[in-house]
């Protein structure tokens, strides 16, 4: 492995920035990509074999712009289809995120666990497998959010998103049954975490939001080794809609670190 890794971070949008945050902190010296696939958000809504298509398409083209020599895929309604084609076509390691639905069950003391993630993410055979290899006899809520990676994404861009919206699409996840109650909600959508302090306080009783980021900069890590401090570039942000972003968006993406959109 090189000194200076180059390490892309792809999502469908702005979700996948909750896992960059997290490898930037933890490949302090690699050189880092940011790409979303904004022309295409959100994936929850496309067709199986369409979105496999699109995201091989759009990762054979950044794979020969930026010759990364490990690739995250900051998305788990990408991730839960289309990884084993993308490690059959392509050499570059593949990290993927997929619902922490084994950690969730292990640390769970009600049995009550909850999967919240996009509509296409919560039907994925690949999510069902878990559940059945990992549940460890907890009792485990599938929650297919319609609307919540959209309002994420405005809230991220600083545009209006209502208390009452959240809310509505987290209530799922809250379920009392026989005296217990839902105490662990993994975050199985990267853009979630974008939302947690208003899921937070939201929340009908407190639980426990899980987020794979870290783990999955620890994966990054395991893979690469350390890097030494001393990033040689801000991480560069690649839009496949080639929209420039607005000022909200540009003041949020400083502040994950991301220098402006190349040019595609
Ligand atoms: N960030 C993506 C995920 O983790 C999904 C949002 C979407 O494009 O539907 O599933």
């Amino acid at each position: 492995m090189t000194a200076t890794p180059t390490i892309l971070v792809f999502d469908s949008g702005l979700g996948g920035l909750t896992v960059h945050r997290e490898i930037a902190k933890a490949q302090p010296g690699a050189r880092l990509i940011y790409a979303a696939d904004d022309a295409f958000f959100p994936y929850g809504r496309h067709g199986e074999t369409e979105l496999i298509a699109r995201v091989v398409a759009v990762m054979s083209g950044l794979i020969d712009t930026y010759q990364p020599d490990l690739v995250v895929v900051a998305c788990n309604t990408a991730s839960t289809l289309v990884l084993p084609e993308l490690r059959a076509r392509f050499t570059v390691p593949f990290v993927g995120t997929v619902p922490a639905i084994k950690p969730a069950c292990a640390e769970s003391k009600s049995r009550l666990v909850s999967v919240l993630g996009t509509v296409a993410t919560v039907r994925r055979e690949y999510t069902h497998a878990l559940i059945r290899d990992f549940a460890q006899g907890c009792d485990v809520t599938l929650v297919g959010s319609p609307r919540l990676a959209e309002l994420a994404e405005a809230a991220l861009k600083a545009e209006p998103v209502s208390d009452a919206d959240i809310a509505h699409e987290i209530a799922p996840c809250f379920i009392e049954k026989n005296g217990a109650r839902t105490d662990t909600v993994v975050l199985a959508c990267t853009h979630y975490p974008l939302l947690l302090d208003r899921m937070n306080r939201l929340a009908p009783w407190p639980v426990r939001f899980i987020d794979p980021a870290p783990a999955i900069a620890r994966r990054v890590t395991d893979l690469l080794g350390p890097t030494v401090p001393g990033r040689p570039e801000p991480a560069t942000a690649h839009f496949t809609s080639g929209k420039p972003p607005s000022a909200a968006l540009e003041a949020a993406l400083t502040g994950f670190g991301i220098g402006l959109p190349a040019k595609v």
